[in-house]
């Protein structure tokens, strides 16, 4: 039999884990031939919640899934995993801005980060959902040194999947005919749709929608969307969050496909003039495990502001942490 993959999974009694640990348990992430172990991390207060939760996964039969393991002990989460998908974490409320989470959130992953590279195998794939995720992946990194920083990463794919789906409804055309989306830069309120490149159907998406709408409507509607959840719904979005952290994941390992590429906050390495280091978003295309950002588009004066804009945000944000951040 196949060994089995790894795969930690934190805040698992929370919102987002009730939609995307099924889906893992189904073989979402690795594909309908890879068996998985999921080691699931909760706080001490929520295991009996999480112990719910297995049993449904339990009662699931999923053939794929090979164990459950439930702890509030994170060295027993992380102990040896494939993959590390860090979703604990608070979310915010009506009327707040995701960074306004770092002094609570900061600190969670400060500590897992400790943790992480003390347990975990150095090529363990990382992404952070819990926000603000940019800065949340910029801090375990930091705390994390033995695990290889491009195997780091943080969740634009939601914000990608929510670009892709308002493109395509205003352009009257089938998401699946839409590639090349971009996010640029923070998961905030300052990230940079771009459709600048992207195709409908293989042509040029300009050709289909107004440029106009495209920076003055298209970009603030995506930004923020995560609000217009809140607003909406009363809480942050889950369904939709878990579904976008399966797609980063299943496109990291299984690859972009077909000339397309995704959104992925990744650490830069000064491509686009980005400060090197920062965990920001680009377009990146995935091959065999890993990941490269698309190199060499051109960038307008409109965008490239925006592109600042948001590399500024999380400049500021990192020096915000700047005592999460081992000297
Ligand atoms: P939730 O409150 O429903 O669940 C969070 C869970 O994390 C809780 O069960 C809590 O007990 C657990 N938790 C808290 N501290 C922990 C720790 N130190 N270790 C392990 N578990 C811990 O929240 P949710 O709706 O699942 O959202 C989780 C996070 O994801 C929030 O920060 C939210 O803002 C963020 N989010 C990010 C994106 C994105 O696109 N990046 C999208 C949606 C939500
Ligand atoms: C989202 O984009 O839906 C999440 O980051 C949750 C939020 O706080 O907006």
């Amino acid at each position: 039999m196949t060994e089995p993959k790894r795969i930690a999974v934190t805040g698992a009694a929370g919102q987002i884990c009730y939609s995307m640990l099924f889906r893992i348990a189904a073989g979402d992430i690795y594909g309908p031939d890879q068996p998985v172990t999921l080691q699931l991390l909760e706080i001490t207060p929520a295991l009996d919640l999480l112990n719910a939760v297995k049993m449904e996964l339990d009662d699931c039969a999923f053939p794929l899934l090979h164990d459950v393991v439930c702890t509030d002990d994170p060295k027993v989460a992380l102990q040896g995993v494939d993959a590390a998908l860090f979703v604990g974490a608070k979310p915010r409320g009506p009327g707040m801005e995701r960074s306004d989470l770092i002094a609570d959130n900061g600190k969670i992953f400060s500590s897992l980060g400790k943790i992480l590279n003390e347990v975990g195998s150095p090529d363990c794939k990382v992404v952070v959902v819990g926000n603000p995720a940019n800065t949340n992946a910029f801090i375990l990194k930091a705390n994390a040194p033995n695990i290889d920083p491009r195997n780091i990463t943080a969740l634009t794919r939601l914000d990608h999947n929510r670009a892709a789906s308002q493109l395509a409804a205003k352009a009257g055309a089938k998401v699946a005919d839409v590639n090349r989306m971009i996010i640029w830069g923070n998961h905030s309120t300052t990230q940079v749709p771009d459709v600048s490149h992207a195709t409908i159907g293989g042509k040029p998406a300009l050709d289909r929608v107004d440029a106009g709408w495209a920076i003055d409507e298209f970009v603030p509607m995506i930004a923020t969307r995560g609000a217009a959840v809140i607003k909406a719904r009363g809480s942050s979005s889950a369904a939709s969050a878990a579904n976008g952290t399966i797609d980063h994941m299943a496109t990291w390992i299984q690859g972009t496909q077909g000339g397309d590429w995704t959104s992925m906050a990744v650490t830069s390495d000064g491509s686009y003039g980005i400060e090197e280091g920062l965990v920001y978003s680009f377009p990146v295309r995935c091959k065999g495990g890993d990941w490269e950002i698309v190199q060499g588009l051109d960038v307008s004066d409109a965008i490239g502001e925006k592109m600042k804009t948001s590399e500024r945000e999380l400049v500021d944000e990192r020096d915000t942490v700047k005592d999460l951040l081992p000297s």
